[in-house]
């Protein structure tokens, strides 16, 4: 295969794309997502859709060289404008932060058509991402953990459920993550370490609020996920 070897998000990303049908590649930019995942066979066609020229002919040099421009239809378009539902099992959104993949998602008309599959990787604005996700009907099926330069990264599985999906107040700051992995319990075990700062600071300027209730227990829960056996038996 051509093209330069996916990196340990992206690979992350394409271990998570179900088989078979079309997948969306929205911000496709260098285009080595959506080229590995028709190329592979692992999806029998690509759309990939860029909302600036020179990240899309970027992806369009790509699929020339790799032969590919039969397979993947290359768009320069807003998200999802002008992708059409039919055949389309999978839509993936990666590397851009948690609210404008939100707003990207929100704004597809068919982002309700049953079956898709939604692989969604925020760099910034996760508890967002999950919240938002929850209140408009969708369900967080799966999510992993993934690395790439020494960053971590988490990857979301949705699909939509067709109602709003209730949450308590800590869990979009935990969402679907677990530790697999040594690496991950590392990882979790450092953004567990984040929330508690921030909790430790917001009270020190404005005191305790529902926001760093929240925040304490989601480090709590992170913390259940990484001892298991280890959490002590209430008087109550
Ligand atoms: C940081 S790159 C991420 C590239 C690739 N998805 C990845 O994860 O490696 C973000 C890409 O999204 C594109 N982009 C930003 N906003 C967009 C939008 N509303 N619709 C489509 N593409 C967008 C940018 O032009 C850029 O190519």
């Amino acid at each position: 295969m051509g093209g330069k070897a996916l990196d340990g998000r992206l690979s992350c990303i394409a271990a998570m794309v179900p088989a078979g049908g079309t997948a969306v590649d929205v911000g496709s930019d260098h285009g080595r997502l959506i080229a590995h995942l028709v190329q592979s066979g692992r999806v029998q066609r690509g759309i990939a859709t860029d909302i600036n020229p020179g990240p899309l002919e970027k992806t369009r040099a790509l699929l020339r060289r790799e032969g590919l421009t039969g397979r993947v239809d290359a768009l320069l378009t807003d998200g999802l404008t002008g992708v059409e539902p039919h055949g389309v099992a999978t839509v993936i959104i990666a590397g851009m932060g948690g609210e404008l993949i939100f707003d990207i998602l929100s704004a597809w008309p068919h982002r309700k058509t049953p079956g898709i599959t939604w692989l969604l990787q925020p760099m910034t604005k996760a508890p967002h991402l999950r919240r938002s996700l929850w209140e408009a009907g969708f369900a967080l099926e799966e999510e992993r953990c993934c690395y790439a330069g020494g960053r971590g990264y988490t990857v979301l599985r949705v699909g939509y459920a067709g109602a709003p999906q209730l949450y308590l107040p800590w869990q979009p700051y935990v969402g679907g993550l677990v530790p697999r992995t040594p690496r991950d319990a590392a990882f979790l075990g450092q953004y567990r370490r984040r929330l508690l700062a921030v909790a430790d600071a917001r009270e020190r300027s404005a005191g305790p609020t529902p926001n760093t209730a929240a925040l304490r227990e989601a480090a709590r829960q992170l913390d259940l996920l990484l001892h298991p056996g280890a959490q002590s038996w209430g008087t109550s």
